[in-house]
């Protein structure tokens, strides 16, 4: 197994301001080469403080947003203004998309009547993807209509594929509890599907207990750049293991990002158990 890049800080905050150096790093490349940079974020409690950094200058002002496609590897199956929700996260934290495509209904960032709100992040809203949750919810279907949608929306707007799966400049990624990463937990069934994204059912060993929706794991096979981000005490002993014990990914999901081209960024709490 080819190993990360794993850099080890002081605490949280110095996480944050790394991870997010790290990504406008990664998105200006993508958009240079490639004309386009395709970010797939992410949940929990880490991108929040990342965000707000990327929201703000000086990182705000030299990211090309304008060519940046953002997507999410998982979220869970409730409404985009449920507290639980991953696009909540980014709709405080990184965009406000009240100021992008509101009154004047442009999208262009900056000409619109401000609401009130700082705009965060001039990403053109018909850049955001969403895994479209509301929609399911409105009619009546559940997790896996809404991923089915989602490939759809994928095949639509979203980055060259290989052998099928969608290449990703950039995948965001925190570690569960349990050492799963996106939606996948240990053991999941998402191992056996060949579905770019699927419905998961709401796990019973860890919070929140509500259904999801994720990416396949293939796609971080495929990502060119994999960014971890995970700190606190409470992740010392997985992390431990998925980067120290022998690759097994049913067990540890979160050692699909234990490869080259991966960086995982970790406070010296969650970094503690982890061999010298
Ligand atoms: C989610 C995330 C999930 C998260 C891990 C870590 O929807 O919850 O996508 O994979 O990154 O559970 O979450 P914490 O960083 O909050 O522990």
């Amino acid at each position: 197994m080819s190993e990360p890049e794993i850099v080890v800080l002081a605490d949280p905050e110095a996480c944050a301001a790394t991870a997010a150096e790290r990504i406008a790093a990664s998105l200006i490349e993508a958009a240079d080469l490639r004309g386009t940079a395709h970010w797939v974020t992410t949940g929990g409690s880490t991108p929040g403080a990342i965000y707000r950094r990327l929201a703000v200058s000086p990182l705000r002002d030299e990211i090309p947003w304008q060519r940046v496609q953002l997507w999410w590897g998982d979220d869970r199956f409730v409404p985009f203004d449920h507290p639980l929700s991953n696009v909540a996260i980014a709709e405080a934290d990184l965009l406000d998309m009240a100021a992008t495509s509101g009154t004047s209904g442009t999208g262009a960032s900056g000409v619109d009547v401000l609401v009130g709100r700082s705009p965060g992040a001039p990403i053109p809203a018909e850049n955001v993807h969403p895994f479209p949750i509301p929609q399911a919810i409105g009619e009546g279907q559940g997790p896996e209509w809404a991923a089915e949608r989602y490939v759809e929306i994928l095949r639509a707007a979203g980055p060259p594929t290989d052998g099928g799966w969608p290449v990703f400049d950039l995948v965001l990624l925190g570690i569960g509890p349990d050492g799963h990463l996106l939606s996948v937990f240990p053991g999941s069934e998402a191992f056996d599907r060949d579905d770019i994204a699927m419905g998961i059912p709401a796990p019973t060993h860890v919070e929140p207990h509500v259904p999801r929706v994720t990416l396949n794991p293939r796609v971080l096979e495929k990502a060119r750049r994999l960014l971890v981000v995970s700190h606190g005490a409470s992740k010392a002993a997985v992390l431990a293991d998925i980067l120290g014990s022998e690759p097994d990914v049913r067990r540890l999901p979160a050692q699909l990002a234990r490869r080259e081209g991966a960086a995982w960024i970790l406070d010296e709490a969650a970094a503690a158990q982890l061999a010298k």
